[in-house]
């Protein structure tokens, strides 16, 4: 029996309500198995946790979480701790210590959902978008001086790096040689940010003449928003910085139906260290505690933990009863327009699970 050990970290808001969804949902994929088992364990970590001892995570949170084979994440924000402490303080904490640079977030019209573009059908809209997840505009670099003066300022430097850069930009024309397309864009502002940026495309290039069989151009993000919108068919893979891929994801998961259905990986490629699995959605403080939330982003993130752990077989289980979840319209959360609560998804998704042969 293969044994793998989960860090279970709910964080705060709805993250706690998906996360606890998603962990029975694990629990029913692994009985349905048979060929693996998966020991969670929790951790209390985020704003309440900060509002008692003054920090998102013990000093040693990184030390406890090391031996783990993934980490499953919520979700951090609260109303009444700034969001810089809380992400800098739990989800950056994790993700820039364990080098996990490649963040996935793929996007794709599930059936039964509807995009809010017209005439979009699931097979025009299935993209995987690469995130830099370890430096340009979220390295940390900068401060603050002066305060309080009219003098006062205040600096985020982009950090780009020939490593970072490489490193991400092959991960990504992999991922493209993966795919059926084979299509990679590279997304920069190399017309404004004159150095990082052309750094971007001038290593693009050179890892270009790895892949002579994936196809790939270049885009702004300006301009990227406008294709997304207008034409989505034309695109499969792509690749971008931390904050523009951060925002033509959220504009992805938007276009594919709702910002609760998406997922994420943060992957360590190299596996060195635990990669992380969540939601690309927040804690949503406005439908926190009403049993609402829809978990699909969760399962989805919980079907890639499942996949980046080798389980494909059950990783490929779960999408397909995520799949006949969102084709009942009945079993539709509000943000999609429907009126199914959080439980009966999950509910839902177990029974399809031990239905599926
Ligand atoms: P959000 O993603 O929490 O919510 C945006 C909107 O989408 C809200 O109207 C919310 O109700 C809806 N929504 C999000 N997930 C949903 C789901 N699973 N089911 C149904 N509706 C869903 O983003 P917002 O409101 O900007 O941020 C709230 C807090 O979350 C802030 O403190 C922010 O810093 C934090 N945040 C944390 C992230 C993380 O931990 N990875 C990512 C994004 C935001
Ligand atoms: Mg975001």
């Amino acid at each position: 029996m293969r044994q793998f050990k989960i860090a279970a970290i709910p964080g705060d808001g709805i993250g706690k309500e998906v996360i606890a969804a998603g962990l029975k949902v694990l629990e029913v994929c692994a009985q349905r198995d048979g060929g693996f088992q998966l020991q969670v364990e929790s951790f209390d970590w985020g704003s309440d946790f900060y509002k008692k001892h003054g920090v998102m995570m013990p000093k040693n949170g990184r030390d406890t979480l090391r031996p783990f084979d993934a980490i499953y994440f919520g979700a951090v924000g609260a109303p009444d701790v700034p969001d810089h402490v809380t992400l800098w303080g739990l989800r950056i904490a994790i993700c820039q210590p364990f080098d996990q640079y490649a963040n996935v977030r793929p996007t794709r019209i599930l059936p039964g959902i509807e995009s809010p573009l017209r005439n979009v059908t699931a097979k025009e809209l299935d993209w995987v978008i690469v995130r830099e997840n370890s430096e340009g505009e979220y390295s940390g670099h900068g401060g603050r001086s002066h305060p309080g003066l009219p003098e006062e300022v205040a600096t985020d430097v982009a950090i780009f790096t020939r490593t970072g850069v490489t490193r991400i930009m092959r991960f990504a024309f992999e991922m493209a040689r993966s795919r059926p397309r084979k299509r990679l864009t590279v997304v920069t502002k190399s017309n404004a940010q004159r150095h990082g940026m052309v750094l971007w495309d001038e290593i693009a290039a050179e890892v270009a003449t790895g892949f002579p069989d994936v196809t790939w151009d270049k885009m702004l993000v300006d301009a990227m928003t406008v294709r997304m919108v207008s034409k989505p068919q034309s695109i499969d893979t792509v690749v971008a910085s931390n904050l523009h891929a951060d925002i033509l994801s959220d504009l992805a998961a938007a276009l594919a139906g709702s910002l609760g259905i998406a997922p994420t990986a943060n992957l360590n490629p190299e596996r060195k260290f635990p990669s992380m699995f969540e939601p690309i959605h927040g804690s949503a403080f406005d439908i926190t505690g009403k049993g609402i939330a829809n978990p699909v982003g969760s399962f989805w993130s919980a079907s890639m933990m499942l996949d980046h752990l080798g389980e494909k077989r059950a990783a490929a289980r779960l999408m397909r009863a995520i799949e006949r979840v969102t084709a009942d319209q009945s079993l539709h959360t509000p943000d999609l327009g429907g009126t199914a609560k959080t439980s009966q998804v999950t509910e839902a998704v177990c029974k399809f699970l031990q239905e599926d042969k």
